[in-house]
């Protein structure tokens, strides 16, 4: 439903540009008397009106999802239809004469200047909704301007010279493409990133809309947020070379993929709680520099990994060390975060799991990762390692299974098991309170998630359905899919599991409070023509930092009013999710770090500031973050001597 509406009204938007712009120009004033509007005028007058309240139509079936919704469309949209209806009544409908009769011309300037608030109402509208807010006002100041010169060239020698009809369209048309040129190039030009920027320079959010200077200087330096219990010798240490290499799909496809010790996945690294991890990245790309990134890890900050904001790329031929303990058991991951668009797709990641310190009794238990990962882009061909078709494994009966499903792409993924009772464990690495055994399962995984699902081997075979390709898991070892009944219900983590305690929940008193809407804007980003999504109609690096204080409660609203998923991920934190649209979360306490805010739907949550630092906080469809979807959260007090940008080897995004 939001979609449809949503979709629909941005259409409504965009199709009264070329309206209204039409109506605008075959405006005539009282130069042919007889001459008045045509057919075709008439018909465009009408489309604005009719689309003006189809617009409003839309607003009001928004309410539903929240006044974030509809109001920001009746404010621009209501004032349009009003201006363009009273414009009909006065202007309009009295010069089309009574019905057979003689139409009067359009006078100059009065009826000449009623169009022009009509026509320049209507596309203020479009562009709140289109191209944002600041637009609309660039939109409202350029057409008075347009129309002021045109009535200081109507009195010009000139405009009479050229008063001929088709010198007239000529003269119209020429203008209008150089005023659209300009302005585009103007936009393309403006949204060019600068060469060097600094995450702490800008203006800061501290809450409640209040806004700061943040400044870059003195303070503590995110280098020296190394840990408090990262001393000693390390009890797990791995090193991840990356590399190319050229990696065959079963489908017979190649790619010339990147990635660490020539695997795809990359190595999982499997640790136990609280040992201390050293991991030694090696660069062998040519020409690209790379990072490593402990997705959902809440580890110090200066072990993040993020180019540009708490360390320089490793330089090809280059190393770094990461050092971390693995104090939170679970699923994780891991990824380059430089370029992360395009790395992460060519494979530079793989699974991180932390195993809890003694698992008693699970010797021969199934324990397996299972990465889904499209190569090239979203709507191409999704794997399972290199296996985009079935894969069986032999699982003898009794067996006890927990399959780890990550997705590493940005779109959600829908995982569907069947063939026996299975629970759901955890989720984004935190286990699930008291989860009930479901009759199969269905799993909408967000971009950047992971959903840990367990069962006991059947008799029968289970099948595992990672949206394409398939794993079979039976005693026998050669099952093939079949049919396997009904599709299992959709999960639904707000209300799976059962409540537990909480160090905090929706009644704790909160320290600072965040929104964040989310916007689907047409415009450039660094020079270029894209979709951009912004944060309070801001992209990166214009978005506020998000401050915060050690030991503050922080409450972040997230409001999408685009009609795609985004998968918002905090670095460095857990989100307990308050509520969903509303309505309190009511199972187990649902922890995240990647949380999927679809279409239409506004989420609360709340997480703890105890982990100093500067923290990405992106939407993980990376080609969302790189076009601008990403803001930071910082403390107060620490700075960053790295910076990003094109004259820089850090480009984050
Ligand atoms: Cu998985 Cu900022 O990333
Ligand atoms: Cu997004």
């Amino acid at each position: 439903m939001f979609l449809w509406v949503h979709y629909t009204d941005m259409v409504m938007a965009l199709l009264a540009v070329p309206a209204a712009v039409a109506v605008w120009a075959g405006v005539r004033p009282s130069v042919s008397p007889g001459s008045g509007p045509s057919r075709m005028w008439r018909l465009l007058f009408g489309l604005l009106l009719g689309g003006a309240a189809l617009r409003i139509v839309a607003a009001l079936l928004l309410l539903p999802n929240g006044w974030d919704f509809a109001g920001p469309r009746l404010v621009f949209v209501a004032p349009a239809l009003v201006v363009v209806a009273a414009v009909y009544g006065v202007w309009v409908r009295p010069m089309l004469g009574p019905p057979g009769g003689e139409w009067r011309v359009a006078r100059w300037p009065g009826d000449y200047w009623a169009m022009t608030v009509a026509v320049g109402a209507v596309l203020v509208a479009g562009a709140a909704q289109l191209t944002g807010v600041g637009s609309a006002a660039v939109t409202g100041v350029g057409v008075l301007g347009i129309a002021a010169v045109r009535s200081v060239w109507r009195r010009t020698r000139w405009s009479r010279r050229l008063a001929g009809r088709w010198w007239r369209v000529a003269a119209k048309g020429l203008l209008g493409a150089t005023v659209a040129a300009a302005v585009l190039a103007a936009m393309s030009t403006a949204s060019r990133l600068p060469a060097r920027s600094s995450m702490t320079g800008g203006p800061a959010d501290i809450g409640g809309g209040s806004m700061i200077s943040h400044s870059h200087h003195g303070g503590v330096g995110v280098t020296t947020l190394t840990g408090t219990d990262t001393e000693g010798v390390p009890v797990r240490r791995f090193t991840l070379t990356a590399q190319a290499a050229t990696i065959e799909l079963d489908s017979g496809q190649q790619v010339e993929a990147w990635t660490f010790n020539g695997m795809t996945p990359g190595p999982q690294l499997r640790v136990r709680q609280d040992d201390l991890v050293e991991v030694t990245l090696v660069n062998r790309l040519p020409n690209v520099g790379v990072t490593l990134h402990w997705h959902g890890v809440d580890v110090p900050n200066a072990m993040d990994g993020v180019a540009g904001v708490t360390q320089d790329a490793v330089a090809p031929g280059g190393r770094f060390v990461y050092r971390f303990r693995a104090t939170q058991i679970g699923t994780y991951w891991y990824h380059s975060h430089e370029m992360s668009s395009v790395q992460v797709r060519r494979g530079l990641f793989g699974a991180l799991v932390v195993l809890p310190a003694e698992v008693p009794g699970q010797g021969d238990a199934v324990d397996e990762t299972v990465l889904r990962h499209s190569w090239v882009d979203e709507d191409g061909v999704a794997t399972l390692g290199v296996t985009t078709g079935v894969q069986r494994r032999q699982v003898p009966a009794g067996r006890q299974v927990r399959l780890r499903l990550v997705n590493t792409d940005g779109k959600p993924a829908t995982f569907t098991l069947t063939g026996a009772p299975v629970r759901v464990v955890a989720i984004d690495g935190t286990d699930v309170h008291e989860p009930s055994v479901l009759d199969g399962v269905r799993i909408l995984v967000g971009g950047g998630a992971r959903y840990d699902v367990a069962f006991t081997m059947p008799d029968q075979p289970v099948v595992l359905h990672a949206g394409g390709p398939t794993i079979v898991y039976s005693p026998g070892g050669n099952a093939g899919p079949g049919r396997e009944g009904p599709v299992p219900a959709l999960l639904d983590p707000a209300r799976y599991g059962t409540p537990a305690a909480t160090p905090f929940g929706a009644a704790s008193h909160v320290d600072r409070r965040f929104t964040l809407r989310v916007d689907e804007r047409l415009g450039f980003y660094d020079g270029r023509p894209t979709m951009r999504y912004t944060l309070n109609n801001r992209s990166f690096p214009d978005v506020p930092m998000l401050m915060v204080s050690p030991g503050d409660l922080v409450e972040v609203t997230y409001v999408n009013r685009s009609g795609q998923h985004h998968p918002m991920h905090l670095h460095g934190h857990h989100m307990l999710v308050l509520d969903r649209n509303g309505r309190p979360a009511s199972g187990s306490p649902w922890w995240v770090d990647t949380l999927d805010v679809g279409p239409g739907e506004t989420y609360r949550a709340a997480f703890r500031a105890d982990n100093p630092g500067i923290w990405m906080d992106h939407c993980h469809n990376l080609e969302h973050a790189a076009s601008g979807m990403i803001l930071h959260l910082g403390y107060a007090g620490i700075t960053t001597p790295f910076r990003t940008g094109r004259s820089t080897v850090n480009h984050p995004e």
